[in-house]
Formats: structure tokens, sequence, C-alpha cells
């Protein structure tokens, strides 16, 4: 074989990667050709958090097995299933489970379903996490306001936007300053003041790690130097496809443990702590959401 081949077949494999708008469009008229319900609102459950998606009445899933170029989940605590359904009369469609760059997948993949929403209609994409608290002064089971985020694989240069720009989706260089949608967020100050959530409801900064391996102190102590409230390995990259192809977002953290800053802590950062800590305070994170959910059928005035 050439030097030649090599290089095209090289190249056609990682454009292939790129989740192409002909192949986004494919799965989203295979969804919309499979339920009647035309979602506004994107839902993405986090670790533990897939409870969400129990809410929606009137329910039609879909196993990402079973959906064309969906990638699959692997992780334990996360379903699987893309579930649409109306959350207190609105519809909505609802990941039960998302992917991470450490399960291995291309980022283009990670992040593909936030086209797909864009393609089925959705305008405000919601999306939640599992988290370690970097603020010392955050509790666990402290539920945080994504107000803005420090994106460390794409200091790197792993950015879901790298690569050739397909204008149909968006701009080549999309502004990030206005990521967290700020009015979206004073509504989910004023629905958690009303729900009595003041004692544990946050706002802060989130810092995106590649992950499988938990931070060491030495990282936790410099992302908190950086600006860092809450550190996790999810959320950003999703955040990011979503801005760019103009969905506003808005995004919460649940805050499963406090990351270790100090040499003479015993505590470690272990899975199973996060997925119970999003058992204890995931209904007061669907509250939250769901109240949310209403306020913005009024707010718009969309559905
Ligand atoms: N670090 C990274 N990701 C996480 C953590 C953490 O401490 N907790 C939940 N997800």
């Amino acid at each position: 074989m050439s030097i030649y081949t090599v290089v095209m077949i090289s190249l056609s494999f990682s454009l292939s990667l790129r989740c192409s708008f002909e192949e986004c469009s494919a799965t989203a008229e295979w969804l919309l050709s499979r339920t009647e319900i035309r979602p506004l609102v994107g839902i993405v459950c986090g670790s533990g958090l897939g409870g969400l998606a129990e809410m929606l009445k009137d329910q039609m899933a879909f196993k990402y097995s079973d959906i064309p170029n969906f990638p699959q989940s692997t992780v334990h605590g996360h379903a699987g299933r893309l579930v649409f359904g109306k959350l207190k009369g609105k519809a909505c469609v609802c990941m039960q489970g998302r992917f991470h760059l450490y399960e291995g997948y291309p980022i283009h993949k990670v992040t593909m379903p936030m086209r797909i929403f864009k393609l089925l209609g959705v305008e405000t994409v919601i999306l939640t996490n599992a988290a370690g608290g970097l603020n010392q002064d955050y509790k666990v089971g402290d539920i945080m306001i994504i107000k803005d985020h420090i994106n460390m694989p794409g200091f790197a240069g792993n950015n879901p936007l790298a690569g050739p720009n397909d204008e149909r989706f968006g701009v080549r260089f999309p502004s990030m300053s206005d990521a967290y949608d700020r009015e979206l967020l004073q509504l989910a100050q004023g629905v958690g003041a009303e729900l009595g959530f003041g004692d544990f409801l946050r706002e802060g900064v989130y810092c995106v790690l590649g992950g499988p391996s938990f931070e060491t102190i030495a990282e936790c102590r410099m992302m908190n130097r950086l600006g860092a409230d809450a550190v996790g390995m999810s959320t950003v990259h999703e955040v990011i496809v979503a801005r760019h192809c103009g969905m506003r977002v808005f995004a919460l953290s649940l805050i499963t443990n406090q990351a270790v800053m100090d040499y003479d802590s015993q505590e470690k950062a272990n899975h199973e702590e996060v997925l119970e800590t999003g058992q204890l305070r995931a209904k007061q994170l669907e509250r939250l959401v769901s109240n949310m959910v209403t306020h913005i059928e009024h707010n718009n005035n969309d559905a």
C-alpha cells in the first residue's frame, strides 16, 4: 500500500469521526419519524441523576444502541437511553446517560447529541453532572449553578470544534463569554429560593478534566487557585457545541465529594460515593430542573 493510500485512508477515517451535518440530520430524522414529541428543551443527566428522565410523561424511549450513528454509554450509573416526553406539560428530550472523553470516544462523538438536539428543534439545553468540590465553603450535597467554565483539555487543543467548520451548525469562532445564559441562571436562583434550597444552592466555576483518574492534590490546589469551584469530567464539551449551534445553556453540578486538597487527609475520591450522593440529592435537583422548565415556558411563551 502506498503512503498516499495510507494518508487518504486515515484522513477519511478522521473526517468520518467528525459527525457531519448529513449524519446528524439522518439521526434526527430517524428519531422524528418515530415520535410525535417536538422537544424545545433538551436535558442531559449526569452520573446518578438519570431520575429526571423518569419524570417525563407520555414517554417514548430509544436505547442508544438502537439509534443510528449514536455512541453507546459504557459507565455504571448511566442508563443509555434517549427519552422523549412531557415535563410539566413541556415537550422535552432527555439523555439518560452521556458520553465522556475517558470512555475513549473522539470528542466529536461525545458532543454529537447536542447537534442532534439542535436538529430536533431544541432551543434550551439543561445539563447536570456530578462534581468534586474545590471551593472550601462547599459541602457535599450542594448544588452549584455553573456560571462559567475552565476547559483544561481545550488548553491542549482538544476542543470539539477543532477541524473543518460546518457553517450550517455555527460560526468558526463562537464566543464563550456568554456560554451560560444569565436569564436562566437568575431563574434558577429564584426557583431555588422558592423551593427553600437557599442553604445548599451555589453559583460557581466548573473545571473539566479528561479523567478517568481523579485529580492529584497538587492539581486540585492549582485549579482552586485558578478560580475553579468544582471539578468534573463532562459538560463543558457539550456546552461548547450547544452554544456553537445557537442553543441556550443552563448547567448544574451536584457536589458529590470534596476534592482532596490536603496532604494530611485520608480521604480519596471514588465513584461509589459519587453515585450515593447523587441519590441523596437527586430528588431536589429534579424538582429544581422541572420547576425551571415550567418557567422557561412562561418566559419564552414557546410551547
Ligand atoms: N473529580 C472529577 N470528577 C468528579 C469528581 C471529582 O472529584 N466527583 C464527581 N465527578
